[in-house]
């Protein structure tokens, strides 16, 4: 099994590129089905869950064609089957944007319940309300989702929380419905906007997005387009943070600094210091870690998919912290192997109370998740000594190349899958 050994300490310094948005690219890549034409899409991140979802489309019958590895060109003219089975959606809980991409194009769907996971139950009853606001019938038999429906209606919906997920699955069976459709309450993230922004290219007429009401009025025809990929907000800030872990300064290119806000004025509030440019931010970090408090929030709140490597720096602040996560209820089970690298927290309810110890030290951890693996490695780099990240398969979901742009910066780490690779590692950096 492969798995990082990084020694830490290592001051990190230099520029890093940053991939396209994972979380927009799997909805982009469900939206793009909805064409009978070519649909280019281009800076999609080259991570297993994008990988995987292409492999979904593919085989209910889309053509995909790969240009390259951050570029395909996708036709949903060839789709043969509206089932995506459980394997796919188990490989990949983002498939179940397939089911408002097929609903919206063909009147029906079916695809497998998406099941837990680990940061929290992750219920889909806001995406089915509004599947059968338009006039869908949905129903549930034996573990697989079964939406049919003669035409589509627009319709008045009100989400009873904010949903990324909901909000751009309503989105893709409304676009082509019958009239208008408003979405309240609905999700502001960036990653929403990119979808309609590309529906829009595709000659949908979805307006409102980035704020809490949407308005879609209905469309006969999609068309082709050519489309690219927003950056990736939580990329960006999982290097903003090992800059400040570090003690050093990154230059993190392709961004959208707008997107970045709530992750730079945290780390403004913990002594770094940011600048933003066009489509870069250059992070310098202070000479300690301030502590700080932490709430995730639906965007442009914190980013809960922000809060484990948020959380890896505190652990090395100059005073006590907290940070509550309002979004999933359980998503501090790294906190147990933060602990071996000698990080001292407790979590309360939905609370994470945070002594900060000034310093961690490498120790052997396993990745409970993408984003806390992510964690995990922050933590690594700042660490005296070796530590060994396993299960690092759910780090490589969602980061691209993550060792090689973290060594550009000078980190001393590698992806190793056995003993003697580990033993090599460490004769190397000594
Ligand atoms: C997406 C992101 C995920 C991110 C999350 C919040 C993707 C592939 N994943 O997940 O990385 O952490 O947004 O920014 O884009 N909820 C319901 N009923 C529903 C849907 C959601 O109660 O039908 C609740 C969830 O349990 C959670 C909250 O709403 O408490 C937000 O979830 P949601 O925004 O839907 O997250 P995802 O779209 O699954």
């Amino acid at each position: 099994m492969e798995r990082y050994i990084i020694k830490g300490g290592t001051v990190l310094r230099g520029e890093v590129e940053v991939s396209g948005a994972k979380n927009a690219a799997l909805a982009l890549i469900a939206a793009s089905i909805m064409a009978d034409e070519d649909v280019t899409i281009e800076n999609l991140p080259d991570v297993s869950d994008i990988n995987q979802l292409i492999d979904a489309i593919e085989n209910i019958g889309a053509t995909v064609r790969r240009v390259d590895r951050h570029c395909v060109i996708i036709n949903g003219k060839t789709i043969t089957s509206h089932v995506v089975e459980e394997e796919q959606m188990r490989k990949i809980r983002a498939s179940y944007y397939l089911l408002g991409a097929l609903l919206g194009k063909f009147g029906c769907a079916e695809v497998a319940l998406p099941g837990g996971c680990v940061i929290g139950a992750r219920p889909i009853d806001q995406h089915l309300k509004g599947f059968r606001a338009l006039g869908a019938n949905v129903v549930q038999d034996h573990g697989m989702l079964n939406a049919q429906a003669d035409a589509l209606t627009g319709s008045h919906i009100f989400f009873d929380v904010s949903s990324v997920g909901a909000t751009i699955n309503v989105m893709l069976a409304a676009v082509k419905a019958e009239g208008r459709t408003v979405i309240e309450n609905a999700a502001k993230e960036p990653h929403v906007v990119d979808v309609a922004n590309m529906l829009n290219s595709m000659g949908a007429d979805i307006r409102g997005t980035g704020t809490d009401k949407i308005r879609i009025n209905g469309v006969k025809k999609l068309h082709g387009t050519v489309y690219s990929t927003i950056p990736d907000q939580i990329e960006a800030g999982t290097f903003m943070c090992a800059a400040a872990a570090t003690g050093g300064e990154i230059l993190i290119k392709n961004v959208i600094p707008k997107h970045l806000e709530c992750i730079s004025s945290k780390l403004i509030e913990m002594g770094c210091t940011v600048i933003e440019y066009d489509d870069s931010v250059r992070v310098k970090a202070g000479d300690f870690i301030r502590s700080a408090n932490i709430k995730t929030l639906p965007y442009p709140g914190f980013p809960t998919d922000m809060q484990p490597q948020m959380t890896a720096v505190l652990t090395m602040a100059n005073g006590n912290s907290t940070v509550t996560e309002s979004i999933f209820e359980n998503r501090f089970k790294y906190i147990a192997e933060l602990a071996r690298m000698g990080a001292i927290s407790k979590v309360e309810g939905n609370t994470a109370l945070i002594t900060g110890v000034g310093s961690l030290e490498g120790a052997k951890v396993a990745a409970p998740d993408l984003r806390a693996g992510a964690a995990l490695v922050i933590a690594g780099l700042a660490a005296e000594g070796f530590t060994v990240i396993d299960d690092i398969v759910y780090i490589q979901r969602g980061y691209e190349r993550f060792e090689e742009k973290l060594a550009g910066l000078g980190a001393e780490i590698a992806k190793v899958d056995s003993e003697k690779e580990e033993r090599k590692f460490k004769l190397k950096v000594g």
